[in-house]
């Protein structure tokens, strides 16, 4: 079965053709990041533009390089929601015209849950349930228990900023590119984690919830210096800098390692499904193979931690076979907010 997946939900315009659910024929993923860097964060009307010129170049790419003909296309899977109603819309819509234009069957799918299932189509393993999630976006915090593929209870999710938002906000105050991970990742490699006492929020009442705002400001406090200097980034000395970023870091992953525990002891847990951005970090993956070391942990695959069409297809080859092959209606929605089940 070979099935397109198109994501557009933010800055990334990306198609891809996977065949059987698992097998990855072409993934292209082209993004407006470097637009959206001049303003600190993803400017919507931007990635929407930016999806109208790039969709079709991104999809006779993704055609060209998995050598398929659009009548060889079995289904046309697409991100309905969660993200920016207007990138949504050119996906969703572009899908529908496709469906029509091809006569294929379509099928809307949930971007987090995507993320998710980005894990599960990277092992050849049996996947395992009842499980832990983490989904660590830049838009999405969120801790699950999986009890199978599109049946979730959501444990914890954050009061404020997400933990890729933290990022490349912590970035941004220490003049890093948006977006800003991959480089608070690079320069943490090389700082002093204990140099920085940060911690990340606790949410009263609600254990297994996230809040990063409070790291976030901590982080501003130890940019500024102390008794209310006005230092800037750039007048920090480089290992100041290293030594904020790997305390940053360090203090968000033993948040996730923390409430992933006290949520372990609540169920039979049989292994930790990860997606989202702040997924691809390794020093996270080195955290976790640490503090749980006898739980089957399972990753994205490289190429499919960010936004990306591939797992798009994935979740919508299983889901379209889990509900008898049926398409979607035309009236199908783009949501900029939808629950996960
Ligand atoms: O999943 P994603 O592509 O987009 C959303 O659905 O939001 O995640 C993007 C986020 C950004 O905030 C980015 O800074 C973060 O993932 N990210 C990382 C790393 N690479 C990307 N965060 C930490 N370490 C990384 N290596
Ligand atoms: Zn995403």
């Amino acid at each position: 079965m070979l099935v397109l997946g198109i994501e557009t939900s933010c800055d990334e315009t990306a198609i891809a053709i996977v065949q059987d659910g698992t097998q990855i024929l072409s993934n292209v993923i082209t993004s407006s990041a470097a637009t959206h860097a001049l303003y600190g964060g993803v400017f919507p009307e931007l990635a929407c533009q930016h999806h109208i010129d790039l969709f079709l170049p991104t999809l006779e790419q993704a055609l060209h390089e998995a050598k398929v003909t659009p009548q060889e296309i079995d289904l046309i899977a697409v991100a309905k929601g969660p993200g920016l109603i207007g990138a949504l819309l050119i996906g969703l819509n572009a899908a529908k015209g496709l469906a029509i234009a091809w006569n294929k069957p379509f099928i809307g799918v949930h971007h987090v849950e995507a993320h998710l299932y980005a894990a599960m189509m990277s092992t050849p393993k049996p996947w395992l349930f009842p499980a832990l999630g983490l989904v660590l976006s830049g838009g999405h915090t969120l801790l699950l228990k999986i009890h199978g593929v599109g049946s979730y209870e959501i444990l914890g999710t954050t009061v404020d900023d997400a933990l890729g938002e933290a990022f490349d906000k912590v970035a941004a105050l220490l003049d890093l590119p948006y977006p800003g991970g991959p480089h608070i990742e690079r320069l943490a490699q090389l700082g002093r984690p204990e140099r920085f006492p940060f911690r990340a929020g606790f949410v009263k009442k609600q254990p297994l919830d996230f809040s990063f705002s409070g790291l976030k400001t901590a982080v501003l406090y130890a940019v500024k210096g102390p008794n209310g200097s006005k230092r800037t980034p750039s007048s920090l000395d480089e290992a100041t800098r290293q030594d904020i970023a790997a305390s940053f870091q360090q203090a968000a992953f033993l948040d996730l390692i923390e409430k992933s525990r006290k949520a372990q002891a609540l169920f039979p847990c049989q292994a930790i499904f990860f997606g989202g951005g702040v997924s691809c970090n390794l020093r996270l993956r080195e955290c976790f193979a640490d503090a749980f070391p006898s739980l089957p942990l399972f990753w994205p695959q490289a190429g499919l931690s960010l936004d990306n069409g591939a797992m798009i297809a994935g979740l919508g080859t299983h889901k379209f076979l889990q509900r008898g092959q049926q398409s979607d209606a035309f009236d199908l929605e783009a949501k900029p907010r939808i629950h996960i089940n």
